[in-house]
């Protein structure tokens, strides 16, 4: 394909952005990755440590359960800190840390590995072994780092749980990974507010009898419940002696569990996905590398939280084993005021800014005054994840805080892919809206019902045709949801849940998804969650959730809810329930609007068919009703 002569409105990187890149041509790369693919995927596994080398680069004996390096033996904490300590990085920052009260702290790759093996040391004091499960409930500070890197160390499979989910999902995914231990801080700085976690996580653990011990972490310094015999304060193990700097770390095969991360489905409840040590390294080094460019001296921030894949990613991940200095902020983007990120972006020179289209439609709002206060010329590079960011948004992006020199890497991939999978790199022209093309070497397409590819800008299901190094290896215990989910409804083709159009330059332009999830600011849940809290609800019989276009959220949640006999609606009804959605799965849950109906239109079989509700709320024609009961 011919860059220069691309149809729609496109923006052309600049020579001065193309000559520092790391990938000057994409078009040869991709071109080597597609007739080497395997070749391609192992030169990026060599610039890795491996205390062994693999046997085989990609096995596919036994599709869909794709293995990678297989008899390769790592660990992806080593490969994230104690290689870098054994360099010219050893007193370079890994991490810079503020909170929204303006506490800040900084570890050096020293540091944070002498952190993490004192953190390792307490989990192997308590019992935790290779394969065992820890589930970490923390805001955004340093110490879930810190928790997730000594998890791998020792072999154990981290489950983070998002500090904005509250007590019934942090019970369910608990018991679902069957956690003896937990980590937990005592609250979290949200907008000026403390967000109780510990008091959350109590409640949680009395629904749920797997836990053994609690770690909690000092954040916020209110008083909470500390459960004689289960629960300890993290700062006091850390000053034991049990707490050594000296750990030994667990040698891990290339497939063996690195961790678990719970997300909406189309169905039922939240799934774990599962990521591996060796093609999850791999993965998020080299795309993190190419897209984000990282250069030694890099600043770097993806403003999205650790406990989304986004943060294993491109917070913890790919960024330490780029050996790169990586950005953390506590709280909100508007506290005190919606110059916050601006002025951290200034103070601390940032280069690189990952974040979401729905922050930027937030911060958009407020106006350009509060970003033109401050002095971002140190960005480089920006980025953009988690749902269609539309043009205007793009737009504002660019100009008035990437001042028209600065490329948006619009990354398109999912919890279940591990890395970007659509996405620029900072050589690749842009269109705004469009993540381009697929990461190179790695096939999609965009399908109809039958699984034929459909012409240029027409609408279909995107699917993917290539296994990848950091793909999802298998739903955490449940083999056959796996497969059913992603590779049963097109044989050989993984699929991915979104609808998309391909221009005739090969461009992706995703819509959205096409099954029972939303995306709600960025954030993934299913309508099963917000409608299984609803009916745990005392008054509530039945209930429906649908996504709905927002402006700043891109979407948001409406509910409809058929009450029992003997409660009537109420305006106080009305917000109890919106309370209690909050309360069970989390505030990013809470439906913006609950309608109390008499009847929901269901099949025959009595599925709620979500697609009529949605189309008469948007005063659209509901199309095919035939299967609708009379
Ligand atoms: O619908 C797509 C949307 O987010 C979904 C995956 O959600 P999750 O697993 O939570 O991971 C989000 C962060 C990687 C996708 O199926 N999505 C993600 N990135 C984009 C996107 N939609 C449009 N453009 C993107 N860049």
């Amino acid at each position: 394909m011919n860059s220069n002569k691309l149809n729609g409105e496109v923006y052309y990187p600049s020579e001065e952005v193309i000559s520092k890149a790391h990938i000057k041509d994409w078009e040869q790369l991709n071109e080597f990755a597609t007739n080497n693919y395997e070749k391609f995927w192992e030169d990026l596994a060599n610039e890795l440590h491996w205390f062994k080398k693999w046997d085989k680069v990609l096995d596919d004996s036994n599709k869909p359960f794709f293995k990678w390096f297989t008899g390769g033996i790592t660990n992806i904490s080593y490969n994230c800190l104690d290689v870098h300590t054994k360099t010219h990085r050893r007193n370079k920052l890994a991490l810079i840390w503020e909170g929204e009260n303006g506490d800040t702290k900084t570890y050096s790759y020293f540091a944070l590995h002498r952190e993490t093996c004192k953190f390792a040391n307490i989990l192997k004091s308590l019992g935790v072994q290779k394969g065992d499960r820890v589930t970490i409930y923390m805001g955004r500070v340093p110490e879930i780092v810190i928790a997730m890197l000594a998890c791998a160390r020792i072999g154990a499979i981290h489950s983070v749980v998002y500090g904005g989910f509250s007590v019934e999902s942090l019970a369910e995914r608990i018991e679902d990974s069957n956690s003896k231990v937990l980590i937990v801080a005592d609250g979290a700085y949200q907008r000026g507010k403390i967000v109780p976690l510990k008091q959350i996580a109590d409640e949680a653990l009395q629904r749920c009898g797997t836990v053994e011990h609690v770690l909690v972490v000092k954040r916020t310094g209110q008083e909470v419940n500390m459960e004689f015999g289960r629960d300890m304060w993290l700062h006091e193990l850390m000053n034991l002696p049990v707490a050594s700097r000296e750990c030994s770390l667990e040698k891990m095969d290339a497939e063996d569990p690195l961790f678990i991360l719970y997300t909406s489905g189309t169905t039922g409840k939240p799934k774990a996905i599962l990521h591996t040590h060796g093609g999850y390294m791999v993965g998020t080094y080299a795309s993190l590398k190419y897209v984000f460019d990282i250069h030694e001296e890099d600043r770097y921030w993806c403003a999205a939280d650790p406990g989304w894949i986004t943060g294993h990613s491109y917070i913890v991940y790919g960024p330490l084993l780029n050996g790169a200095t990586s950005f953390l902020y506590e709280g909100a983007p508007n506290f005190p005021y919606p110059n916050r990120w601006w002025a951290m972006i200034e103070k601390y020179g940032i280069n690189i800014l990952y974040t979401a289209p729905t922050a930027i439609r937030g911060l958009m709002r407020f106006g350009e005054a509060w970003v033109n206060r401050h002095d971002l010329s140190s960005l480089r590079l920006l980025g953009s994840v988690g749902e269609p960011i539309n043009p205007e948004a793009w737009k504002w992006y660019y100009k008035v805080v990437g001042k028209e020199k600065c490329p948006i890497m619009d990354t398109w991939w999912q919890t279940e892919t591990g890395m970007f999978m659509i996405t620029p790199m900072p050589c690749v022209p842009l269109k705004p809206g469009s993540g381009t093309r697929p990461f190179p070497g790695i096939q999609m397409d965009v399908v109809d019902e039958n699984g034929n590819s459909v012409k240029a800008n027409e609408e279909g299901f995107l699917v993917i045709k290539t296994p990848w190094p950091s793909m999802i290896r298998t739903v955490w215990n449940d083999d056959e949801r796996y497969i059913n989910q992603y590779w049963s409804k097109y044989p050989g083709m993984y699929l991915t849940g979104d609808s998309v159009r391909r221009d005739e330059d090969g461009y992706y332009w995703i819509i959205g998804r096409v099954d029972d999830v939303i995306k709600v600011s960025g954030y993934r849940l299913g309508t099963a969650e917000i409608e299984s809290a609803l009916v745990s609800h005392p008054a509530v019989a039945e209930a429906a959730a649908i996504g709905l276009p927002h402006e700043i959220k891109g979407n948001a949640i409406y509910t409809f809810v058929i009450l029992k006999n003997g409660f009537t609606k109420s305006t106080q009804l009305i917000e109890e329930l919106r309370q209690h959605v909050s309360h069970e799965v989390g505030p990013i849950a809470k439906p913006e609007s609950i309608e109390i109906v008499d009847s929901l239109p269901k099949t025959r079989s009595g599925k709620i068919m979500r697609r009529v509700l949605k189309a008469r709320a948007l005063g659209q024609d509901p199309g095919n009703i035939s299967t609708l009961e009379e």
